[in-house]
């Protein structure tokens, strides 16, 4: 089968794009990076791609005069690298309608929660506010509406005692770092397809039943 190639698009540190560039390195994992693109020539997550001779593209949305011609050029750099799949890694700009319908299926996105709880930011402190004793992290297909779309993949981190915001992000994200390749695997061995809103996965097998927290001895 031949590797899928990867955009990613990032805006930050790239924790999730090095988890990515780990697994792409080892030789059975069939997916590889053709580009990273960073809105901000800034981004930690760029010299990681550098280290791992991946190319870069810093395309400042500041340059660009409105989402759609920012998005566009965006769309030209992905294709001119052959890209199959984007995968937005901590990527802090929303993409135009258009971008979106033009990538239907092939844009997937990483999300702090258990969706659909808590969309939007901050979203370990409104977890630890509401009290609830799983969160985790969502892999999903990208719809115009901000973290909305197909799920893919889940983990579920428990919510411990004494738990900040920081312990918490720490534990979701070390799950974010599994989860954001597996999705990836699945695409690239052809064993997704979206159908009706819901995504369905050849040969997809469930973990054992039903983890409570808290336990009670
Ligand atoms: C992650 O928590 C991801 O879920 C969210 O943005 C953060 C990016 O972190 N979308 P990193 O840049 O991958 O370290």
């Amino acid at each position: 089968m031949a590797t899928l190639k990867l955009g990613v698009l990032i805006s930050g540190r790239g924790t999730n794009l090095q988890a990515l560039i780990d697994r792409c390195a080892e030789q059975s994992f069939p997916a590889e990076i053709a580009v990273v693109i960073s809105n901000r020539g800034d981004a930690a997550g760029l010299a990681r791609a550098a280290e791992a001779g991946i190319a870069t593209e810093v395309i400042p949305h500041g340059d660009y005069d409105g989402r759609a011609a920012f998005d566009a050029e965006v769309g030209r750099a992905l294709e001119r690298h052959g890209v199959g799949l984007v995968c937005l890694a901590g990527f802090m700009r929303l993409l135009g309608t258009e971008f979106v319908d033009c990538w239907r299926d092939r844009l997937i996105n990483i999300h702090p929660s258990l969706l659909p709880a808590f969309k939007g930011l901050d979203t370990h402190a409104r977890a630890l506010e509401a009290g609830v004793r799983f969160t985790g992290c969502t892999v999903h297909f990208v719809r115009a509406e901000m973290d909305v779309g197909p799920i893919l993949v889940q983990a579920a981190v428990p919510v411990r005692p004494g738990d900040t915001e920081d312990t918490l992000a720490a534990r979701v994200l070390a799950a974010e770092h599994r989860a954001y390749p597996s999705a990836v695997r699945l695409i690239a061995e052809g064993r997704v397809r979206v159908v009706d809103e819901r995504v369905e996965i050849d040969g997809a097998r469930a973990p054992e039943p039903t983890a409570l927290n808290p336990r009670d001895d």
